[in-house]
């Protein structure tokens, strides 16, 4: 029978300002993504004001960890990447575990939250949780990478 083609696809990752504080932590991240066969698109290094931070996660204005969240987030140094591989988008997730820390030692210590998260806030990073979701934050973090593009032209040389 013939196999299935693969399918390419893009999520965003961030490394938040919690992890990136900490050198050992962010080399620590880097090398789990290209051990898991991501590859690196786009990679870029930046901070956020609150007003970014605020319209990034608009969706949970309202929730009792919006101003914590929005505060965190805005307090330092991040790294956003463009990654691609199959199944990009749950596989990430899956790496990164549970968004609560606490929970995430529990039920899934070899995860990344589990093992380097602080608080369920400063939780180390971020994945795109759905191919709309991962448009989006790709146009949010890269306004000049062009997904479509990038996918028509490479995406062959991975099947
Ligand atoms: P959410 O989108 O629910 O989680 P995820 O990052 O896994 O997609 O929430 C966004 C961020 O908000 C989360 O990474 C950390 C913060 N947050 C809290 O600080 N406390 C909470 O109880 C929740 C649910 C989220
Ligand atoms: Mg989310």
């Amino acid at each position: 029978a013939p196999r299935l083609p693969k399918v390419l696809q893009l999520t965003l990752a961030v490394i938040k300002p919690d992890a990136v504080a900490h050198p050992v932590m962010l080399e620590a991240l880097h090398k789990i993504i290209l051990g898991n066969n991501f590859v690196v698109v786009k990679r870029k290094d930046l901070a956020w004001r609150r007003q970014d931070s605020e319209r990034f996660y608009a969706e949970h204005s309202g929730r009792f960890f919006y101003q914590r969240l929005v505060e965190f987030m805005s307090s330092g140094p991040m790294r956003a990447y463009v990654l691609a591989r199959e199944d990009a988008i749950r596989h990430w997730r899956e790496l990164m575990g549970p968004t609560k820390v606490f929970r995430a030692r529990y039920t899934s210590p070899a995860t990344i939250r589990a093992r380097f998260g602080l608080t369920d806030t400063r939780n180390t990073t971020h994945g795109s949780d759905s191919v709309e979701s991962a448009q989006r934050e790709i146009r949010f973090f890269f306004p000049d990478f062009c997904a479509e593009e990038w996918l028509e032209k490479e995406e062959p040389s991975f099947r």
